[in-house]
């Protein structure tokens, strides 16, 4: 890629590489360095381990980039445009949504446009069928979004498409199956006049990766963006990087996101062993900056996996979301929020139903018995609520297992999650339960590759295990067999570090009485 104009350049010297706001706290040295790479380069990578301000630099690189794109025009050039996106809606709609909510005086002029599936959701086009009803109840458009949603904002008054648009969707609602072919797309046509009539009033534009590749908005954006940044990065596969940079004909790119969490999620395994899991980022990973401190975990929570998963270098900022007036009484030490409560339960093979269809899972049930011990004692002793406590585990089944184990004690009204569901979200507490086991007997010393993954499975994914890890702010306790879990590498040396720190425990030694506290379900 070639060097970016001078113009731009001197630009983002005037404009500067911070944003201030009693919301958002200044650059730390690192941030700063990622932003100035960021504003003067045409390429640039930026690895965000947890809680280290991705999604922040994220935010600030949108406001300082549009200034610049204002000042270009002040100085005669052309209306420019900022795209932000990343591989799924959540990600986005958090970001536009954050922006919108918590500064809104320095909140571009943003707009959110959704793929053209959810917005059929909305506004749906006769006698067609375009994404199972099953998945669409939790993958609708943002409601807190509707007053910057495209798809809302192209069917307003202002617009000069509106009148046009709602004759036809009359027409649909009226009589569906009269509906002509060259109806729809007279439809659609007018619909892309709307989106190019409409885009021209906004600065940003927030999508997702494959929304931007639509053509109604490359045709109302062409030429027009300048800059594109991609939330997420390490979650996305090379092609799903690749092509709105080209199609977006962007002349600045910068890719934001951490290679060592989550991987694209790739269901096929020989594209995956060809090499699809990589993601663009991580082939570019060693020019990254990478954002080196962090404010979410207890600093004895973060070092773990800085020194497994980012050599060392994750430090923790001096201030952050983990302090805690008294510690939890279940700690072995009250200095060290961590706890391995060791159990040899047995597992179950079960047929559960999931969004992707009914897939195989495993669970457990002496770990799941032990999980509601352990969460109704926390709820009990340190009178905890249900929202401070996430209960984890990379297995549906044992999910299902334990949230109904839960809910019937009447003890939870929040969700258990699968470790890929949770990452970017962070919560106080953390229980995790592991639920692959064998009796001792049965684990084999001379152990091969093949009998790892038939018994370990994918508990052994480094990228999971690091973000099952890094979602605790104040503690951690994790359910599981010791003795085969070491049997993997970053597990044993988890269980080695947990056992120099005396953080081991037998969860049959565990006295996790709960309080008689008549009158009160906690
Ligand atoms: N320079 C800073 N000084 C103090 N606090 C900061 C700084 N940068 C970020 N934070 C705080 O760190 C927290 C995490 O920030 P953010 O959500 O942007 O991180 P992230 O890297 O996107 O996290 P995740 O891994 O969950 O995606 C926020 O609460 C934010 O207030
Ligand atoms: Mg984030």
């Amino acid at each position: 890629m070639s060097s970016l104009d001078e113009t731009h350049c001197r630009l983002a010297r005037q404009i500067g590489y911070d944003v201030k706001s009693e919301d958002m706290q200044p650059n730390n040295e690192k941030q700063s360095e990622a932003i100035k790479q960021a504003l003067k380069s045409r390429f640039s990578l930026i690895q965000g381990p947890p809680g280290t301000g991705k999604t922040r630099t994220g935010m600030k690189l949108i406001i300082l980039f549009n200034r610049i794109n204002l000042k270009h025009r002040e100085e005669g050039g052309d209306h420019k445009l900022v795209v932000y996106c990343g591989p799924s809606n959540k990600s986005v709609d958090l970001v536009a949504k954050w922006m919108k909510i918590h500064i809104p005086d320095l909140c571009p002029k943003i707009v959110r446009m959704y793929g053209n599936s959810m917005e059929n959701m909305m506004y749906p086009i006769p006698n067609r069928e375009y994404i199972n009803q099953r998945s669409c109840k939790d993958n609708r458009p943002d409601s807190d979004l509707a007053d910057i949603s495209l798809h809302n904002l192209i069917r307003n008054k202002e617009n000069p498409y509106a009148e046009k648009l709602a004759m036809f969707e009359k027409q649909f609602k009226n009589s569906p199956d009269d509906i002509a072919t060259q109806d729809i797309l007279k439809y659609k046509k007018a619909i892309s006049m709307a989106t190019q009539e409409e885009l021209k009033k906004y600065d940003v534009i927030f999508c997702t990766t494959a929304a931007a590749l639509s053509p109604k908005f490359l045709r109302a954006t062409d030429g027009k963006i300048f800059q594109l940044i991609i939330d997420e990065a390490g979650m996305c596969t090379e092609p799903e990087t690749l092509a709105p940079i080209i199609a977006t004909k962007a002349d600045q790119v910068v890719l934001i996101g951490d290679h060592k969490q989550l991987q694209p999620i790739i269901l096929c395994q020989e594209a995956s062993d060809l090499g699809l899991s990589k993601s663009l980022f991580e082939r570019y990973a060693d020019s990254a900056v990478f954002l080196d401190t962090q404010y979410r975990m207890n600093p004895k929570i973060c070092e773990f996996p800085s020194t497994q998963f980012y050599k060392g270098r994750l430090k923790t900022g001096p201030v952050g979301k983990w302090t805690v007036k008294k510690p939890l009484q279940i700690w072995k030490r009250p200095d060290v929020p961590l706890l391995f409560c060791h159990i040899e339960g047995e597992e179950e093979c079960l047929s559960v139903s999931t969004e992707e269809g009914n897939q195989q899972s495993r669970s457990n049930r002496a770990e799941v018995d032990h999980v509601v011990k352990v969460y109704e004692y926390l709820m009990s002793h340190d009178k905890m609520d249900w929202d401070d406590v996430k209960v984890m585990s990379q297995y549906n089944a044992q999910c299902f297992a334990i949230r109904d184990a839960l809910k019937k004690k009447g003890l939870i009204n929040s969700d258990v999650t699968t470790a890929v569901s949770s990452q970017g979200g962070e919560w106080d507490y953390v229980i995790f339960s592991a639920v692959r086991s064998l009796p001792k007997f049965r684990i084999e010393s001379n152990r091969n590759k093949g009998w790892c993954k038939k018994n370990l499975g994918f508990i052994t994914d480094a990228h999971q295990i690091n973000v099952v890890l890094t979602r605790a702010r104040k503690g951690i306790i994790i359910i599981g067999n010791k003795n085969l879990l070491q049997c993997d590498e970053t597990w044993e040396a988890l269980i080695k570090h947990y056992t120099i720190l005396g953080c081991m425990v037998n969860a049959e030694d565990q006295d996790l009485t709960p309080l008689e506290r008549p009158g009160r379900r906690y």
